[in-house]
């Protein structure tokens, strides 16, 4: 559907002067003269309604094809964040080219990642980590389909920005240095590290959605996105007794402890749970094994968009970028927390 302006510009109108019952008749007359759209068309429906409803509640008007409240437009837009880095991840890793050479209409114009690379895979892992990235790139369009989103932000996608986070949950410097793109195992490791954020992010996000519309495109997403996140975790299971050579650790050791880390950033207590667990956390309280994380009745944990901010900047603060996302992340709920920033740090300065 294409652009209407005359749409647009009646509910700026609406907006500014609450004079329903003329703005009611300009409508009428655009609408008898002109071809109408069925944008504009429901436009007009939405003022003869009473015209109080256009100024009651918020709008978007930047978009036409669908009316969204703002608080709607902000979640969705909010998990760009983390499918444009899935995307550059998967893609990248698997077919040793992203966004820029395969989509790049989606990347709005986003500066490339840093320091992502083509990993050393089997041809089964790569097959399947070549479908994740392409899902992903579908879950951008999905998401830009409906709101108007943002250019990919700058990501940080070196192997020190994944040996980091490695360090981090061991609490100290691995030796050698953890390399994501090595080998089958270190991918699906520094993948772990991924979808399951997203997940946690499209069921926190959930309950907060006005609309169908809005539901029905985060219900879609989670599916996949959980889908994802069992098959790295299935991969990773079947190995999970097995050392990530060099290192004196087990696979399993490496995923609790790097789902330590995230509930330490996150700060809101266990949502994070490895491979294996004390039977207490396992499905029902009865099983150390734990293929699928979840809470006490194995649903899946929530978490708000700060928690995850928090999380992937890997400063344990949502108005302090840096990790995956030296400059921050996009969309409006993360631009808000660092123009605070900007704030504080301004106001020290004066
Ligand atoms: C992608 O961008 C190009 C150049 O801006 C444009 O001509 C083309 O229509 C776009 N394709 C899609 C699918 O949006
Ligand atoms: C990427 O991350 C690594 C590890 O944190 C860091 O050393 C490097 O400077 C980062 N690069 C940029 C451009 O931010």
């Amino acid at each position: 559907m294409s652009k209407n302006p005359i749409f647009i510009e009646i509910k700026t109108k609406a907006k500014k002067a609450s004079k329903a019952k003329s703005l009611s008749i300009m409508a009428l007359t655009l609408l008898s003269t002109s071809a109408a759209s069925t944008t504009a068309f429901i436009a007009v429906f939405f003022l003869l309604l009473g015209g109080s409803a256009a100024s009651e509640t918020e709008f978007s008007v930047e978009w036409d094809h669908e009316k969204l409240p703002k608080s709607d437009v902000d979640l969705l837009e909010f998990p760009l964040n983390l499918e444009y880095m899935e995307a550059e991840f998967f893609s990248w890793g698997a077919l040793g080219r992203g966004l820029d050479s395969l989509a790049p209409n989606l990347t709005m114009g986003g500066p490339p990642p840093i320091g992502v690379r083509k990993a050393q895979l089997s041809p089964v892992i790569r097959d399947i980590i070549a479908q994740f990235a392409f899902q992903e790139f579908g879950h951008l369009r999905a998401i830009k389909s409906t709101v108007r989103g943002f250019p990919r932000p700058l990501l940080n996608l070196s192997a020190e920005s994944f040996a980091t986070v490695m360090n981090n949950a061991f609490e100290k410097p691995l030796e050698p240095s953890f390399d994501p793109y090595a080998n089958d195992i270190n991918y699906l490791l520094a993948s772990y590290v991924i979808p399951y954020v997203g997940l946690t992010g499209y069921v926190g996000a959930n309950p907060k959605l006005k609309t169908p519309t809005a539901k029905r495109l985060v219900a879609g997403l989670l599916g996949v996105e959980s889908g994802q996140d069992a098959v790295l975790r299935a991969l990773l299971y079947e190995r999970a007794f097995v050392k990530v050579l060099p290192y004196d650790f087990t696979l399993a050791e490496f995923t609790d402890k790097i789902s330590n880390l995230r509930n330490k950033l996150g700060k809101r207590g266990l949502k994070d749970e490895g491979l294996i667990v004390n039977p207490m956390l396992g499905a029902e309280g009865r099983i150390k094994g734990n293929v699928l994380a979840g809470d006490q009745y194995s649903l899946s944990y929530d978490r708000t968009p700060e928690e995850i901010l928090r999380i992937v900047y890997g400063s344990g603060k949502e108005n302090k970028p840096g990790g995956f996302y030296p400059k921050g992340a996009d969309g409006k709920i993360a631009k808000s927390h660092l123009r605070h920033e900007e704030k504080r740090f301004n106001d020290n300065k004066l």
